[in-house]
């Protein structure tokens, strides 16, 4: 029966062709198996031939000729290349089941008791064993990538805090304090009417409260805590419609929010924030249409404009230099197991899809 599955490519090198053969006849009992076989009897062939050809598993003699298997495996990872390798020895030693693994082989097998059932499950395993590696070191590239971006996001979070600290709350505070100390100074020696007034000092002490608030809102949204994430992004919707008339916004939200925990209700209410933020700064659209549905599985949020759309970048490096907002999104929503989706198109708009699972 042909398998749908394209065959394993698999190179075997061994000095002794004899072995070869027995190899090949084991490997055909393998029930099922869908395998291309191909030979090599040297180091410098074997090496050779991986260099032009693609292969899925290795199996190689410990003994080849003057070289060792060890010396091909050392060469082949040195290569970048990260196919299972399959160690084959005449006699059972425990000192070269070690090498081997030591010396980056999957597994250690002997020839003399090599059976299509041991064959099948070592190979098996192996190609198993590496296909979770390679996620496992995607992930953790990916982790590493996010890493280093929350950390620049939080350095500017810092920057900006400081300089509202410093510009806002912070220059309020300093009139106050000279205010006071004018007062102060006019109460001891003479002339009242040159004193600033309470009231004057007053006002800057409610503009320092003002400021305080607008930071902390900015830290955590307010609005969450006392309306819910429903009117909290109804709200959001509003307030930008009343910043840019032109825009005509449509909000549909659908959802129970016991149903989500408090970690998604805030990624849902920043990420609606900063997607309108681009509408309004980037987009020149008309329209915009924010959703926010729950289904029997997850949360979907979409925010779609009809604006000028823009050419979304394919890789990280052909983004730098532009904003933190949009990479924001994308790790706020897979922080939380969420998947995230950028779509736009120049003249026709921009989308983004949002989706987290229901816990
Ligand atoms: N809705 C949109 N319409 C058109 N262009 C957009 C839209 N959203 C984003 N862009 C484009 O993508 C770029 C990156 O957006 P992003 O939000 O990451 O950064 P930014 O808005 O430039 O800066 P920041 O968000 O850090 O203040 C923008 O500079 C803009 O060119
Ligand atoms: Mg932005």
């Amino acid at each position: 029966m042909e398998s749908k599955q394209p065959p394993t490519r698999i190179l075997y090198v061994d000095d002794d062709e004899d072995d070869h053969i027995i190899f090949q006849r084991v490997l055909h009992q393998i029930p099922n198996s869908y395998c291309h076989l191909y030979f090599k009897t040297t180091h410098d062939d074997a090496i050779k031939w991986i260099g032009q050809n693609s292969c899925d598993m290795l199996f190689v003699d410990f003994y080849l000729g003057d070289k060792t298997g060890l010396e091909l495996i050392k060469k082949i990872r040195e290569m970048a290349l990260t196919m299972p390798v399959i160690v084959l020895t005449g006699q059972s030693s425990p000192d070269i089941d070690a090498q081997s693994l030591y010396g980056g082989a999957d597994d250690y097998l002997e020839k003399a008791h090599l059976t299509p059932v041991l064959l099948d499950r070592t190979m098996r395993y192996a190609l198993e064993r590496r296909r979770h590696l390679s996620l496992l070191t995607d992930r953790q590239s990916q982790l590493e990538r996010l890493g280093k971006k929350l950390l620049a996001i939080q350095e500017k979070e810092r920057k900006r805090l400081a300089r509202e600290l410093h510009d806002g709350i912070g220059s309020t505070l300093t009139a106050v304090k000279y205010a006071l100390e004018e007062n102060l100074y006019y109460q001891t020696n003479g002339d009242a009417h040159e004193r600033p007034t309470l009231e004057s000092i007053l006002s800057w002490v409610r503009q320092a409260i003002t400021e305080t608030r607008a930071i902390c809102s900015q830290l955590r949204p307010q609005a969450l805590d006392d309306l819910g994430v429903k009117l909290a992004v109804e709200s959001l919707c509003k307030k930008t419609g009343q910043v840019s008339e032109s825009l005509e916004i449509a909000c549909r939200l659908e959802l129970k929010e016991e149903n989500f925990s408090e970690d998604v209700k805030i990624a849902v209410y920043r990420i609606v924030q900063e997607a309108l933020n681009n509408v309004t700064k980037h987009s020149e659209a008309t329209k915009v249409e924010v959703s926010l549905i729950e289904t029997k599985d997850e949360l979907m949020l979409s925010v779609h404009d009809n604006g000028i759309g823009f050419e979304v970048p394919i890789t990280s490096t052909e983004k730098s230099g532009s904003g933190f907002g949009l990479d924001s999104m994308k790790e706020r929503v897979e922080l939380l197991s969420g998947h995230f989706e950028l779509q736009s198109e120049l003249q026709r708009g921009t989308s983004i899809k949002c989706r987290w699972p229901k816990s």
